[in-house]
C-alpha cells in the first residue's frame, strides 16, 4: 500500500534539491547582457514540477551513482523542458498567456526575446551536459552516449517532431495510432531521455536501462493523457496555465478523440505498463512506482 503522504514529501524534497542545483548552474540573472539572463531565470524559476531532472537523479541512483555525479545533466533536462514550454506558449504555437501561474515569457519580455530565451536555454542545456565531465567522474563514452540520447529526444525525431505533428493536427481528426505517436514524441521522448541519461551516466547495465526506457515511454503516455484531461477538468489556479487551451486551438487530444472515460482508462493502462516495466527492479524503484500512480491523480 502506497503511503501518499510520504511519497509527496519525497517528491518535495527532490524538487527542492533540483531548485538549488538549477540556481547554482544557470548563469546569474545579472550576467551580461542581463535581459536574456533575466528572461532565462523567469522561464525556469516558476514553480515547475521538475519531474525530468528528478528522473535523471533517480536513474543515476538506481544505477549505483551519487546524485552529485549527474547534477549538470539533470539541470540540462529541465532547461530543455523549460525552453519547450516558452516556445509552446508563443502566439505562433499555442498562444497561451499563463504558465506555471505567471504570465508567459513572451507576455513579459516580448515575442522576439521569448524566442531567444528558448534558444538560449536549449543551448545552455548542451553546455551543461558537457560540463558534467568537469564536475563529476563519469566515463567519457557514457557522457557522449547521454548527449546523443538527449539531442535525439529533443530534436526532429523526438520532441520537435511531436510538436510539428501537434500543430499539423489542429482541426484534424487523427486516427488513434497517429495520436499515440504524437504523444510519445512530444512528451514521452524527453522523459525517456531523462531517466536513461541518469542510468547511462551511472554505468547501469543495458537490461536496466531498457527497463527504465520502457517505464518512461509509458509514463510519458500517462502523463500527456492526464495533461489533456486537466486541460478540460483541471483547476486553473492549481495547474497555473489556462484551461481549454486545447479546445481553443482545435487540438487533437485523447479527450477530443476518445472522450473522458476512455482517456482515463488508457492512462490507467499506461500506469500498469509502467509498473510492469519496473519488475526488473526491487524496492529500490518504489519511488518511480509511486510517481507513476501519482501522475494519474495529479492536480497540476
Ligand atoms: C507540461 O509539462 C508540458 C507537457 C509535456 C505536458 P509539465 O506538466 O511537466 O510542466 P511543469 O514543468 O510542471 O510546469
Ligand atoms: C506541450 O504539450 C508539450 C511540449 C513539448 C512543450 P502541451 O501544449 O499540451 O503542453 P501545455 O498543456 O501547454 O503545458
Ligand atoms: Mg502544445
Ligand atoms: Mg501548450
Ligand atoms: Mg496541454
Amino acid at each position: 500500500m502506497i503511503n501518499t503522504g510520504s511519497f509527496l514529501n519525497q517528491l518535495k524534497v527532490r524538487k527542492e534539491y533540483v531548485e538549488r542545483c538549477l540556481m547554482e548552474f544557470l548563469p546569474p540573472a545579472s550576467t551580461y547582457p542581463p535581459l536574456i539572463h533575466e528572461a532565462m531565470h523567469y522561464a525556469v524559476f516558476n514553480g515547475g514540477k521538475r519531474l525530468r531532472p528528478i528522473m535523471v537523479f533517480e536513474g543515476a541512483v538506481l544505477g549505483g551513482a551519487d546524485k552529485e555525479q549527474v547534477i549538470p545533466a539533470a539541470c540540462a533536462l529541465e532547461l530543455i523542458h523549460s525552453y519547450s514550454l516558452v516556445h509552446d506558449d508563443l502566439p505562433a504555437m499555442d498562444n497561451d498567456e499563463m504558465r506555471r501561474g505567471k504570465p508567459t515569457c513572451h507576455i513579459v519580455y516580448g515575442e522576439a526575446n521569448a524566442i531567444l530565451t528558448g534558444d538560449a536555454l536549449l543551448t545552455a542545456a548542451f553546455e551543461l551536459l558537457a560540463e558534467n565531465a568537469r564536475v563529476a567522474r563519469v566515463k567519457a563514452e557514457n557522457l557522449l552516449r547521454a548527449i546523443q540520447t538527449v539531442a535525439m529526444a529533443a530534436g526532429s525525431r523526438g520532441m520537435i517532431g511531436g510538436q510539428v505533428l501537434d500543430l499539423q493536427s489542429e482541426g484534424v481528426e487523427l486516427d488513434f495510432s497517429t495520436l499515440e505517436k504524437l504523444h510519445s514524441l512530444k512528451t514521452g521522448q524527453l522523459f525517456r531521455a531523462a531517466l536513461t541519461t541518469g542510468a547511462i551516466l551511472s554505468g547501469m547495465e543495458e537490461a536496466g536501462i531498457a527497463a527504465l526506457d520502457e517505464y518512461a515511454k509509458s509514463f510519458g503516455m500517462a502523463f500527456q493523457i492526464t495533461d489533456d484531461i486537466l486541460d478540460v477538468t483541471g483547476n486553473q489556479d492549481l495547474i497555473g496555465k489556462p484551461l481549454g487551451s486545447d479546445e481553443k486551438n482545435h487540438k487533437s487530444t485523447y479527450v477530443s478523440l476518445l472522450g473522458m472515460d476512455q482517456s482515463c482508462r488508457l492512462a490507467q493502462d499506461a500506469v500498469e505498463s509502467c509498473l510492469k516495466a519496473l519488475n526488473y527492479f526491487g524496492p529500490e524503484a518504489d519511488f518511480l512506482r509511486e510517481l507513476a500512480s501519482y501522475t494519474l491523480n495529479r492536480q497540476n
